[in-house]
């Protein structure tokens, strides 16, 4: 140590050398509420998800942050890529460790037009972890001859089209769990089919291509004021697919609870995580009225 950066008192074991001891930054108190079979815990997902029994979740089906500016009220969404990557790979591994052997991560990400690669990158650091067992493209609108569905926005960019589909990513532990292919499929068009091929029920594979429109909104507050929500029906047909009686379902970055909806719908115990208080109000609202109607 240098004369110069001796500090007055050094050595000396006064009452102020024991205060200045630094102070270590506090978490947010973990909150936990019961809505039917529902459970939603406020709280940082990565801390929680380290301290949950392991090998207890059969569906994850999750849309962490997309690391794209978004305004959610707690969470500044905006880290430099490399950290986000760390960060997403830290929370993958948490998740990781709470999947039954025979569970499914479905997680939903996007890119944007200036992003393209994210969720590129995302996937291929996850290699060391999962397999990929499918990807599927959930398609938000569509334009088929002649006709369209869904909603559209206009034409914005002279250079980029715009973006219709986000990932799913399937993700599992070896890339060999069984899935109820029929439970999330379509009923057949021509039903001659049914019989021709030998089919015991009107319904065949959906494919890895998922039309799932929003539900029209008027305003802001019909989309519960959040920027980046899910519609219920998607991960519905995730929670059908992986296809157990009575699943254990985790989304680690809840929102507004949209998950926990789907698995209110589909008998599900669901445990849904979120660190914005505001959001896991409106989660509990919305599981409320669900479970009213
Ligand atoms: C893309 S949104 C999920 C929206 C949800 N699928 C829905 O339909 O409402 C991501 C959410 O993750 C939350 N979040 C960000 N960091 C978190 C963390 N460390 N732990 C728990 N939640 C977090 C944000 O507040 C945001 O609500």
């Amino acid at each position: 140590m240098k004369q110069t950066d001796r500090v007055a008192g050094a050595g000396k074991t006064d009452r102020t050398d024991q205060v200045a001891a630094p102070a270590r930054p506090r978490s947010p108190r973990v909150r936990r509420y019961h809505v039917g079979q529902q459970e939603i815990i406020q709280g940082d997902c990565l801390r929680i998800l380290r301290r949950m029994k392991p090998e207890s979740v059969d569906v994850i089906v999750t849309s962490p942050p997309y690391n794209i500016g978004l305004g959610y009220r707690s969470y500044q969404d905006r880290r430099t890529e490399n950290d986000y990557l760390d960060w997403m790979v830290e929370i993958a591994t948490a998740v990781r460790r709470v999947m039954r052997p025979d569970a499914s991560f479905f997680l939903n990400i996007a890119g944007t037009s200036t992003e393209p690669w994210l969720p590129f990158e995302l996937v291929v650091r996850l290699r060391d972890l999962f397999s990929l067992q499918n990807h599927i493209s959930w398609v938000k609108s569509i334009a088929v001859p002649g006709d369209s569905f869904g909603h559209f926005k206009p034409v914005n960019s002279g250079r980029y089209l715009n973006r219709n589909h986000e990932h799913l990513f399937h993700l599992t532990l070896n890339g060999d769990v069984r899935l109820d292919r029929l439970g999330a499929g379509v009923p057949f068009k021509d039903k001659s089919n049914i019989a021709r091929r030998g089919h015991a029920q009107d319904q065949r594979c959906r494919g890895d291509t998922w039309f799932v429109p929003y539900e029209t909104v008027r305003d802001r507050e019909q989309k519960f004021n959040h920027p980046g929500t899910f519609p219920v029906r998607l991960p519905e047909l995730c929670i059908r697919l992986h296809g157990r009686p009575a699943p254990v379902v985790l989304d680690p970055f809840m929102g507004t609870g949209t998950t926990l909806l789907a698995a209110q719908r589909t008998g599900s115990h669901g445990i849904g995580i979120e660190i914005d208080p505001d959001y896991v109000a409106i989660a509990r609202q919305r599981l409320k009225e669900a479970g009213e109607s």
